[in-house]
């Protein structure tokens, strides 16, 4: 997992916020696909003998458990996609009002990003399958947050230094 406290900071503290929200949705959102990745092995290592017949309830139970933890990711992607909807927007509407000269390429960028999210999100929809949990979780932990350092340090930076160089607020 990238560590939010090593990227570095910006001239503009709203990006700062966006920019740690971000990062904690990626690691939340990987903390529960590792636990999900350990539930569907050990049951794939350690399968239930067939002979041994579970009540209703049990069933039931299990049912229940896997359920929501399904849920809990789709949560999890939902809040990342609609958490980087609104960064983006704050940077667009930024780079706005500061008639910021890169805006273009940055928006394209944004937008690129915002597809690539949206189709991350929509494996998960089709098919919750052991091979959709690791292919999540390589995004979260590793392909996002590298994305999101490597954005911050380029396109990012230029944009907060040209704002607060030309008296935007730091906040
Ligand atoms: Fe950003
Ligand atoms: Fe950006």
């Amino acid at each position: 997992m990238v560590d939010f406290g090593c990227t570095p900071q910006l001239d503009l503290e709203f990006m700062n916020r966006e920019h740690r929200k971000a990062f904690d949705d990626a690691n939340a959102l990987k903390i529960l696909l590792d636990k999900a990745l350990k539930c569907r092995l050990d049951n794939r290592l350690n399968p239930q003998p067939e002979k041994v017949l579970e009540s209703e309830v049990e069933v039931q139970i299990k049912a229940d458990l896997s359920e929501s933890d399904s849920v809990k990711i789709e949560r999890l992607l939902q809040r990342l996609l609609l958490d980087t909807v609104t960064h983006f927007e704050l940077e667009e509407q930024c780079m706005e009002e500061h008639c910021f000269p890169a805006r273009a390429e940055h928006c394209q960028e944004h937008q690129r990003v915002l597809q690539w999210m949206a189709q991350e999100h929509s494996l998960w929809i089709a098919d919750c399958s052991l091979s959709t949990i690791t292919h999540l979780s390589d995004y979260a932990a590793d392909k996002f947050p590298n994305w999101l350092v490597n954005h911050i340090v380029t396109m990012d930076t230029v944009l907060a230094s040209y704002v607060h160089r030309h008296g935007g607020r730091s906040h």
